[in-house]
């Protein structure tokens, strides 16, 4: 995936280029034919600091319609599972791998993934969160860098770089196959006990050892 440069920013070291510069660089986004069928480019939201970001998979209708991500069932879904991770909505940011609504809810093309992942790749760099929690298999092949399957690699926890990663199942999906649901709040509470042994300041807790074994596929961040 090629680098995007943002400008006034010569080597776009972590947490120096802000959430704003990327939006604007992102502008009235044509890149790909997505730009043709929105209503609103749905970027992010959430704290910029934020320790763990959440990556979706691209805006559904009530994304398209308010500009914000995961604001329909899939995102009451996930509100009501994040205190599980012991986090609020506030405490978060939330990002999708495409910024745009697929037609019909259609699942995002590889060229249209191509076109608008440097961004999130961008944006990722920005907030430099400890955890990705990536829902669903579009996040997780773009994180892991990886062809296999959320329900194959999730139950565990893999470091990719500086990031600590979480696939798990994708809220919408539980809403169709309820028996995935304990296994996504499993994934959350090992998200909760990883950020409770790793407090942001520093060091681990006496007697706990690292969550984070290596990563079966390449870091995608380095
Ligand atoms: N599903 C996603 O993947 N992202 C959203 O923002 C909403 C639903």
């Amino acid at each position: 995936m090629p680098v995007m440069h943002i400008p006034g920013h010569e080597h776009q070291r972590p947490r120096e280029v802000s959430l704003a510069e990327i939006e604007d660089v992102l502008g009235n986004c044509h890149r790909c034919p997505l730009g043709d069928t929105r209503t609103n480019i749905v970027f992010g939201v959430g704290d910029p600091n934020a320790r763990v970001m959440f990556i979706g998979e691209g805006p559904g209708r009530n994304e398209d319609l308010q500009g914000e991500p995961f604001v329909g069932a899939a995102g009451h879904k996930l509100d009501s599972l994040l205190s599980i991770a012991g986090l609020t909505r506030q405490q978060i940011y939330i990002a999708n791998v495409v910024k745009c609504r697929p037609p019909s809810n259609r699942n995002p093309q590889p060229g249209e993934i191509e076109a608008c992942s440097p961004f999130l790749r961008e944006q990722i760099r920005s907030v430099w969160p400890d955890v990705l929690v990536c829902l669903g298999n579009f996040a997780t092949q773009f994180v892991l860098r990886t062809d296999k399957g959320v329900t194959h690699l999730r139950g565990r926890l893999y470091q990719t770089g500086h990031f600590v990663v979480a696939p798990t199942f994708h809220p919408a999906a539980c809403i169709y196959h309820s028996d995935w649901q304990p296994l996504l709040e499993q994934d959350l509470a090992m998200v909760g006990a990883w950020l409770r042994e790793h407090p942001r300041d520093g060091a681990a807790q006496p007697g706990t050892t690292p969550a984070a074994p290596a990563a079966p596929e390449g870091p995608k961040e380095e």
